[in-house]
């Protein structure tokens, strides 16, 4: 018998190399569609409009979708040219226990209409589910009870996994947790479903517009004692290299505009492809600036991804995504 672990090691340069979009997404010298990725915002139980459809500052494009205005959404995004989706999948009620049948439902709508047309990458974080919108699950003191936290991540990318996603997407900056969902994910027989990681997410307030969509504020507190302090380089970059050690296949830093020093660093260091985060609130800014009147938000995207590019992005996280292929980038 081959020992678990030893599988495990073994997909590590496979995982990335199984399909089209996944081989185009780790193909660096190039550019194209497949090195964007698209979120998602699924709301489960949104019947009628809630007059919080449209993401604040993001602009109407950018919307909270109910199951049937999730598939259109992707079927639109599809015909322009996204390959890389990211799902957030917010439950209907906080029930404070880990209920994942909503992440099930939003996973099969899509990988059941679409099928392997596109690579669904699925955000695997508590803060959407728990009463008190933290990224952990809190022990009686309010501090972070990382067993169960560890193993209620687990459970949400196992299921994730089972439903049919391509790909999982840890952004809660639990320690850990990367080794933990590969264990967790090849115990379950995924060994082949790869492991994007935010592993290097800074404590932001740029991740407000999100936070509002996700409906994920933290009730008290703030995600200083799990999130990376802005000042702290020699952090940040170990958060990655530590990732990169726990088997993540693609790293990530966020927010993605004020790390740009950071992705090449990590890169060397890692020996991994790191991709940028452009978050909410970066995005939102632009957009604010094009309402004043102050700059042609498509021009100004267009000048952020060359960036991205530049500071050694191997692919981009970016609620304009669906734009990419009118801007001017390759369809593939
Ligand atoms: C959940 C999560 C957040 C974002 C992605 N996953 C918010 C947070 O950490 O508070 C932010 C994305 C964005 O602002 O676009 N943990």
């Amino acid at each position: 018998m081959t020992p678990a672990s030893f599988t495990a090691r073994g997909w590590d340069r496979l995982r990335l190399r199984q399909s089209p979009h996944m081989r185009n997404l780790a193909a660096e010298t190039e550019f194209t569609t497949s090195h964007f990725v698209q979120p998602l915002f699924f709301v489960d139980g949104l019947t009628a409009p809630d007059g919080r459809e449209t993401i604040p500052g993001l602009g109407d494009d950018n919307t909270r979708c109910n199951e049937r205005a999730l598939v259109e959404t992707v079927a639109r995004d599809l015909d322009a040219g996204v390959r890389h989706f990211l799902l957030f999948a917010v439950p209907a009620e906080k029930r404070g226990t880990l209920d994942t049948s909503h992440v099930t439902r939003a996973v099969r709508a899509i990988k059941g209409a679409f099928g392997d047309r596109l690579c669904l990458w699925v955000d695997v974080c508590l803060c959407s589910s728990t009463t008190h919108g933290h990224c952990a699950v809190l022990d009686a003191k309010g501090g972070i009870a990382l067993g169960p936290t560890l193993e209620a991540l687990a459970a949400y990318a196992v299921a994730a996994a089972d439903a049919g996603a391509d790909g999982v997407s840890p952004s809660d900056m639990m320690d850990g947790r990367t080794a933990h969902l590969r264990a967790a994910l090849d115990a379950a027989g995924h060994v082949r479903v790869p492991v994007m990681s935010y592993s290097t997410k800074f404590a932001s307030k740029f991740y407000g517009p999100f936070r509002a969509a996700a409906d994920s504020s933290p009730q008290h507190g703030d995600r200083a004692h799990y999130q990376i302090d802005v000042r702290a380089r020699v952090d940040a970059i170990q958060s990655s290299v530590r990732c990169a050690e726990e088997g993540a296949d693609l790293l990530m830093v966020k927010p993605g505009m004020t790390s740009i020093d950071l992705i090449r660093p990590i890169a060397e260091a890692t020996g991994k492809l790191v991709g940028a985060y452009q978050v909410s609130g970066e995005y939102a800014g632009l957009r604010a600036l094009a309402r004043e009147g102050l700059v042609d938000v498509d021009a100004a995207l267009v000048e952020t991804w060359h960036v991205f590019r530049r500071a050694g992005a191997a692919y981009i996280i970016t609620y304009g995504a669906r734009r990419a292929a009118a801007l001017g980038w390759p369809v593939r």
